[in-house]
């Protein structure tokens, strides 16, 4: 007799759920529920490695430790936390997530998919991993890792949606929480880019096995490298933020506070200011923080 399809996938779940006992990686975001502090490591670990979220994460939540405390602070003093995180259009969709959720759901964050989804910078990852791990609501989450890990799974390409619906399939109910971080940890650890497939719990189950073409490649929400940071648009602006971090810069100033040509300056500055970065004060030509 062979095995059914509920007794396979709890096969595959038992599998998964067993390697990460002993192995799950602890991190400080790990050991709360709270489900502000949870979307401010969610945002902050959308583009920036652990190492650098760690001590950022500390900070910001002693400086910003409610929703309410940080719609009431100011874009400047969030955008000069957020110094080193670089991506600082996060830091300014937080600060406007924090005011919809002050005014709109009394200074809770939202446990809807739909009102998350609503706020400045939530999108399908991280309005479910707000559900996952802070409201432990059985969701599966798909972020970089998981996409990764599912592309291989099934031995192809997958589309947004058929992601998220494998995802939903694999889902232990009831463990959504530790499920959803157990599967992030076998794609930073074992199911990465060079994978290691000897030592993956999942072997047996694997469409792809590490051999011919890696399906994860175009997969959805799979991240593809970042481009050169040195000499990068990034790189400029990021000097910039930090300049008025520590007080206003004038514009004739920029370029070399940049260390670009002047046009470029122009063009970044023009940006940084449309984006509600960088304030234009015209009467002195000085620039500030918001
Ligand atoms: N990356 C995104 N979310 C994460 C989490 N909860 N733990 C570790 N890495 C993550």
């Amino acid at each position: 007799m062979g095995r059914s399809l509920t007794d396979e996938l709890r096969v595959q779940q038992d599998a998964l759920l067993g390697w990460a006992a002993p192995r799950l990686r602890e991190f400080v975001w790990r050991s709360t529920r709270d489900p502000w502090a949870v979307l401010v490591s969610e945002v902050m670990l959308q583009q920036t490695g652990v190492g650098r979220v760690i001590p950022k994460w500390d900070a910001f939540m002693e400086a910003f430790p409610s929703p309410r405390a940080c719609a009431e602070s100011s874009l400047g003093d969030v955008l000069r936390l957020w110094q080193g995180l670089g991506y600082p259009r996060r830091a300014r969709n937080l600060h406007a997530a924090a005011g919809v959720i002050v005014r709109e759901h009394g200074g809770v964050v939202p446990d809807s998919l739909e009102s998350l989804l609503a706020l400045p910078g939530v999108g399908a990852y991280t309005a479910r991993a707000v559900l996952a791990f802070a409201y432990e609501y059985d969701v599966a989450v798909v972020d970089t890792n998981i996409a990764r890990v599912l592309a291989r799974l099934h031995g192809e390409r997958l589309t947004p949606k058929r992601a998220q619906s494998a995802a939903d399939e694999l889902l232990a109910e009831g463990a959504a929480w530790l499920w959803n971080q157990a599967f992030m940890d076998l794609g930073a650890t074992v199911c990465r880019p060079v994978p290691s497939c000897p030592e993956c719990p999942w072997f047996e189950f694997c469409a792809w096995r590490g051999e011919g073409h890696d399906p994860a490649v175009g997969s959805a929400g799979v991240s593809v490298a970042q481009g050169r940071f040195e000499g990068s648009d990034r790189q400029a602006r990021g000097r910039l933020i930090k300049a008025l971090g520590e007080g206003t810069v004038r514009v004739s100033d920029v370029p070399r506070v940049m260390d670009r040509p002047r046009d470029v300056a122009e063009r970044l500055v023009t940006a940084l200011v449309n984006e509600g970065l960088a304030v234009l004060d015209p009467t002195t030509s000085t620039l500030r923080l918001p």
